[in-house]
């Protein structure tokens, strides 16, 4: 997608070496679009773990290149391993994280180390231009929900919660690649942005990108989404996840499991949009097995913001005194989803559904 009218991915091997990763630092958006380079493994485990970079797919793709990078440094059994664990311990709940990992280890492992770099490089930029073309797909799949609501012109309303746009994998997006279709075929898209506390990934992150590439939305206090929908204002939700079971149950950004209620009291479509990599087929049990990552209180207490002299300022919006919890992300069970939005096509939220779908994979 572009920024100001240039085209960019989230993540790249910088022209100029040949071999440092550049990303856009996440957390200096939207304020600053700063491209980080990266040289080592613990350069690229820290961007991960500080959400410099993040989003599911986005997250795998920067652990294959942090093991390319530990590769070019020490590419001996013991720093393989190191790196793969070390890398898989960032960040627990989205799977793509060890998807990618599995495979650079099936890639890597039965090398020679002297063959492993050049190996893990090509392997992470497969790994990136497959994630491109598998979202460019769910777009495609996705944009005919959205074009069905568009029709003479009529204005179709999307809520969205998190980010699962272009900067949350390496390019289109998972939730906001139809969207973005359906703008860029002169459809009447608008976007209901739920600001997503406490990290305000819809806020700053989901606001930005569409911003930059033109697409009408507003931003709504989280708590505004089910009002929304009573008054007619929402046609569909949208959203992307870091975790699916094998029987469709969803994991995602804190806060979406409410919206899915909302959506499933008020008769609103709530589609789920996801890459194959993001189905966990070793789980059925949502609330029981996935993993949710806990962060730190500080994200609660606190709120980042330019203030009003243009710095950029961090204040405390919680008593002193007050302890706070931070659970990132909750499980929306299957029988709140209206469908899957995935590479091969939509796809009903069950087992029978996905392995249908996915044979080689279940
Ligand atoms: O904690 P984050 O920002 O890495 O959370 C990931 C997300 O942005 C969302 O949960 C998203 O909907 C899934 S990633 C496409």
């Amino acid at each position: 997608m572009k920024i100001d009218g240039t085209p960019y991915r989230s993540i790249w091997v910088d022209e100029a070496d040949g071999w440092s990763v550049r990303i856009i630092d996440q957390t200096k958006l939207p304020w600053a679009v700063d491209l980080v380079r990266l040289t080592t493994m613990d350069e690229m485990a820290h961007a991960i773990r500080a959400m410099l970079v993040r989003g599911a797919p986005l997250i795998g793709a920067s652990a294959a290149y942090g093991v390319a990078l530990a590769m070019r440094a020490d590419a001996s059994d013991s720093n393989l391993a190191q790196a793969l664990a070390l890398l898989g311990a960032t960040r627990p709940t989205a799977i793509n994280l060890r998807w990618a990992l599995a495979r650079m280890k099936r890639a890597l492992q039965p090398l020679s180390p002297a063959a492993r770099t050049t190996a893990a490089y090509a392997q992470a930029a497969a790994i990136c231009d497959e994630d491109v073309a598998t979202n460019e797909a769910i777009g495609r799949h996705g944009l005919p929900l959205l074009a069905a609501r568009a029709q003479n012109g009529r204005r179709v309303n999307v809520l969205t919660h998190c980010n699962a746009g272009w900067i949350a994998t390496v390019d289109w997006g998972t939730a906001l690649a139809p969207i973005y279709m359906a703008h860029d075929a002169g459809l009447n898209v608008h976007v209901w942005v739920e600001e997503t506390r406490p990290r305000n990934q819809g806020a700053s992150l989901t606001a930005w990108e569409l911003g930059k590439h033109g697409v009408p939305h507003t931003v709504i206090a989280d708590n505004a989404g089910g009002h929304m929908m009573q008054r007619g204002d929402v046609d569909l939700v949208i959203v992307g996840t870091d975790r699916v079971t094998r029987s469709g149950d969803v994991a995602n950004k804190i806060g979406t499991y409410l919206k899915a209620l909302a959506a499933r009291d008020n008769g609103v479509p709530f589609w789920v949009a996801l890459p194959s990599s993001t189905i966990d087929w070793t789980i059925s049990d949502g609330l029981a097995d996935i993993p949710i990552e806990e962060r730190s209180a500080a994200e609660v207490t606190t709120m980042t913001g330019r203030a009003l002299d243009g710095s950029i300022a961090t204040v405390r919006i919680v008593p002193t005194a007050s302890p706070a919890a931070n659970p990132a992300f909750d499980v929306t069970p299957a029988r709140l989803v209206t469908g899957l939005i995935t590479e091969r096509g939509l796809c009903d939220a069950n087992e029978t559904a996905l392995t249908e779908m996915f044979k080689e994979l279940a």
